[in-house]
């Protein structure tokens, strides 16, 4: 560095985050301003940034924090640099090959929360199964915020165990189960089926034609985390389904994120099994039908076509 650029002042850090809410937002970040902030902050190593009242910035603090933008222009997804994301109450890690927590899911799991806290207002010990679980967030949340429910969480992708085990153990829920296993295994959590009060789930489901255009999705979400195979994208949704009628007990309650426009099509997968009394999809906050909530009826109950949980199970997936 030259004498001269050496005795040049930072500048204050007002103007640095808003030059780098420009450059982001020039670079197509959706929320330029909030990115910029939240990467001043976490090279600040606080938690909250103050603009109004802004610190003074430490030396070589221009630097960074430009690293760090450049990053995020490329589209880098903020919670990748930063290495967290909030979910519901928890503060997660977050890591590069493991699917980024939406909050959109935040609403899905608040379904699963409502009813295990339901159960366990009337003295029951509820179990709760998040398949697919990514980083952890809907089982770590249900441990969390009902600390009686006994809960597991299943993911094929071996990093998407590991993060959700630490998850779990960050945030004071070491008790949750977590296998790695795959949704379309007849025999996944064998020793749980028809014992599960709440199964909860976001797989993926993304068809193979809509390749989402957010590079922050399209280049940094995992495949496996995105597409839902078959030509609908319904194939590991089906899958859930499947494993639902297989898990939960009678009475039990099945949520599951889709897209919008694959509300119809969730509903008619899960009547198709003719084990589901209460078929229903839900809107996400900003009223799109996002979410499948289906009760397992009980046996012999209208709603109920007859055939096995197992017959049923087999033939949705043959
Ligand atoms: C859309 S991500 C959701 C992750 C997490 N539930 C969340 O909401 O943040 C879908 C997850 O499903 C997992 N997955 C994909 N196919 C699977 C399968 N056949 N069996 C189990 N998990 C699967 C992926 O590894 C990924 O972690």
């Amino acid at each position: 560095m030259s004498t001269a650029a050496a005795r040049r002042p930072e500048p204050g850090l007002r103007a640095l985050v808003e030059g780098a809410a420009r450059v982001l937002d020039e670079a197509g970040v959706a929320s330029p301003r909030r990115d910029a902030t939240a990467l001043a902050a976490y090279a600040l190593g606080v938690e909250r940034l103050e603009l109004v009242l802004p610190p003074p910035v430490p030396a070589g603090f221009a630097d960074r924090y430009a690293q760090l933008v450049e990053r995020r222009r490329l589209r880098e997804p903020l919670q990748h640099i930063t290495g967290s994301t909030g979910f519901r109450y928890l503060t997660m890690y977050v890591e590069p090959g493991v699917f980024v927590p939406r909050p959109e899911t935040e609403q899905v799991a608040q379904v699963a929360v409502d009813e295990a806290a339901r159960l366990a207002a009337e003295g029951r010990a509820p179990v709760v199964v998040d398949l697919c679980c990514g980083a952890g967030g809907i089982a770590v949340a249900v441990a969390t915020e009902v600390p009686t429910a006994t809960v597991a969480a299943v993911d094929a992708a071996p990093a998407a165990v590991a993060l959700t085990r630490r998850n779990a153990d960050a945030n004071g829920a070491p008790g949750v189960r977590v296998e790695l296993g795959d949704v379309r295994d007849a025999a996944l959590l064998a020793d749980l089926d028809g014992r599960v009060d709440v199964l909860v789930s976001n797989p993926p489901y993304i068809p193979p034609d809509a390749v989402p255009v957010d590079p922050e999705v399209r280049d940094h979400d995992p495949d496996l985390a995105l597409y839902g195979g078959g030509a609908d994208g319904l194939e590991i949704p089906r899958a859930v389904i499947a494993a639902a009628v297989r898990l939960l007990v009678p009475g039990g309650l099945l949520v599951m994120e889709h897209a919008e426009v694959q509300d119809a099509a969730a509903r008619r997968d899960a009547d198709a099994t003719g084990a589901f009394a209460d078929v229903h999809t839900r809107p996400d906050l900003t009223g799109r039908p996002r979410m499948l909530v289906a009760r397992l009826a009980h046996p012999g109950a209208p709603g109920r076509s007859g055939e096995s949980p197992t017959d049923t199970v087999g033939g949705s997936q043959a």
